[in-house]
């Protein structure tokens, strides 16, 4: 199959004043459609700076980032705004949901982006919501939330859209263990259940055992880059997860509501 992500050469240097900071130092990779991957390493080893040339948030200094067809590396702040909304969806530490609008209204931005008319895109906020185990919320500011709510909402805010890849900057990194483990339950889910390619930074090493694939991150360069076993996989998701999966009902699967596909590769 070819990637969905792929990285040639990749190289960011960031000035600070005279210093010069090499962030990224020929960085090669490709990451598969509908992986779970994590970007793993040290503090100040250039996860984040990794993750934002892969996003398109900020422009790498050399070499190519494509997503799909598209050289992301190659457009215009315009282009990649457009291309951000129509296919990626991200989730932040900080979970950067706007004060003043309620969690359905948060959780809907993307689709307003996309053109879904007011009243369905609050229904399929609703909805996502309601997955998220926060259908009671949906009417809730921010403030009113605690941290695991909020960053439930951040989350089904970068789903609700389904884009074809996510990524998320330490999305736990501000939530405590049990916490952790239900939001990355929630993520795991439904990055699988809609074949979304998953992104994550994170610095806590055994998160990064429930990945397709591990990318250890060391002083700007890909120091191995693993696939995981399969069964070694499951074994590590049971354990990880066992107390969600043992709680878990057999609740009817809620019915999807989804916006029409657009595909990454045919513009
Ligand atoms: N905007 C910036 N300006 C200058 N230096 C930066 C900037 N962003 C990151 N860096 C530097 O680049 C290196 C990698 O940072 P970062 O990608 O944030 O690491 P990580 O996410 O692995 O902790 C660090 O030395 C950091 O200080
Ligand atoms: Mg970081």
């Amino acid at each position: 199959m070819a990637p969905i992500i792929c990285v040639e050469h990749l190289r960011k240097v960031y000035r600070v004043g005279k210093e010069k900071v090499i962030a990224l130092n020929d960085v090669n990779l490709a990451i598969e459609p509908g992986e779970i991957c994590c970007i793993v390493g040290p503090s100040g080893s250039g996860k984040s700076t990794l993750l934002n040339q892969l996003a398109g948030l900020e422009k790498p200094t050399k070499g190519s980032v494509h997503i799909g067809k598209h050289e992301i590396s190659a457009m215009s702040e315009n282009q990649l705004a457009k291309f951000r909304q129509a296919h990626l969806g991200f989730i932040f530490q900080s979970y950067n949901l706007l004060p003043n609008l309620t969690a359905a209204e948060n959780v809907a931005l993307p689709l307003m982006f996309k053109g879904v008319p007011r009243k369905k895109r609050l229904e399929m906020a609703k909805a996502e919501l309601k997955r998220m185990g926060l259908g009671k919320r949906a009417n809730h500011k921010p403030t009113e939330m605690s941290g695991g709510q909020q960053q439930r909402v951040g989350i089904a805010r970068a789903f609700v859209a389904k884009p074809k890849v996510i990524f998320a900057d330490e999305p736990t990194g501000n939530l405590d263990s049990s916490t952790t483990r239900q939001v990355l339950y929630r993520m795991l889910t439904m990055a699988k259940e809609n074949n979304i390619t998953f992104v994550m930074v994170t610095h806590e090493r055994d998160l990064a055992d429930v990945a397709d694939r591990v990318i250890t991150i060391r002083d700007g360069m890909v120091e191995s880059n693993i696939l995981l076993d399969e069964q070694e996989k499951a074994k590590k998701q049971a354990e990880l997860f066992k107390d969600i999966l043992e709680s878990k009902q057999e609740a009817p699967p809620e019915p999807q509501t989804t916006v029409p596909a657009d595909s990454i590769t045919d513009e």
